[in-house]
């Protein structure tokens, strides 16, 4: 339904707020459910299985932040756009609780060890390069800082996401001693990802003079 006088449909923009809504409340779980677990003593390893959580829902939320665009061109539904800023949002949120468990929990702030760390195991500097990658990302994802970058400025600098997920995955990938399996299952969806990305500009090149979107984070 349209509202008269405006080209809004009611019943799409009713639609996308619920969306986003039970959205919030469903990224909220994971969080909840670790805390949960952690204070009523139900965890057998806090500290892994807090890593392993945190970890794992950073990357499933980066991933499903990349494929918005994509899922928005082959459905035709547009306003699933409106969901990649919150999505983009909890993957950073659930990669600073993994980066703190770390901090905090797993190394208790001992500089020396986090600086060898950093330093020598591949993991651990695929993981962090991941997180600085995303801090622009982050900071720049409100509409002000949009509007203040010009939004050519604002999507080049939102590609990051892209380098940001394959040094996600390698980290994965890298700190696996036995079971590539699941490592190597985002590393399929990545592929996918990229490979569709790489497919679509090269298509909009040469058909359209003009870049449309391609932002990650943005546009609720
Ligand atoms: C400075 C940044 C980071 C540090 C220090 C770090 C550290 C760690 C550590 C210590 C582990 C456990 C390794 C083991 O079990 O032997 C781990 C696992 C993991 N991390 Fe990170 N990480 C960082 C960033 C990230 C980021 C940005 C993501 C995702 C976007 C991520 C995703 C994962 C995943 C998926 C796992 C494996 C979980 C599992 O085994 O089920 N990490 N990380």
């Amino acid at each position: 339904m349209v509202l008269p006088g405006t080209n809004i449909d009611l019943f799409g923009e009713v639609r996308i707020r619920t969306i986003k809504s039970l959205l919030f409340v469903a990224l909220c779980l994971p969080a909840a459910f670790m805390l949960f677990e952690l204070f009523t003593g139900r965890l057998v390893e806090p500290v892994d299985e807090l890593t392993h959580g945190t970890g794992q829902w950073a990357l499933r939320l980066l991933l499903v932040t990349l494929a918005i665009t994509p899922l928005r061109k082959v459905t035709g539904w547009n306003k699933l756009i409106r969901l990649r800023r919150m999505l983009g949002l909890f993957a950073f949120a659930y990669m600073i609780m993994h980066f703190s468990v770390y901090l905090v929990l797993d190394r208790f702030f001992f500089w020396p060890e986090i600086v060898a760390d950093l330093t020598e195991r591949t993991y651990i500097i695929a993981g962090f390069t991941c997180l600085i990658l995303c801090v622009p990302l982050a900071a720049t994802s409100t509409d002000g800082m949009m509007r203040r970058l010009g939004g050519r400025n604002w999507q080049r600098l939102h590609r990051l996401a892209y380098p940001a997920a394959v040094a996600a995955v390698l980290h994965f990938v890298w700190l696996v001693k036995a079971d590539l399996v699941e490592p190597l299952v985002y590393a399929a969806i990545l592929a996918l990802l990229l490979g569709w990305r790489l497919r679509h500009s090269g298509h909009r090149r040469a058909h359209k003079p003009k870049p449309r979107s391609t932002a990650i984070i943005g546009q609720g």
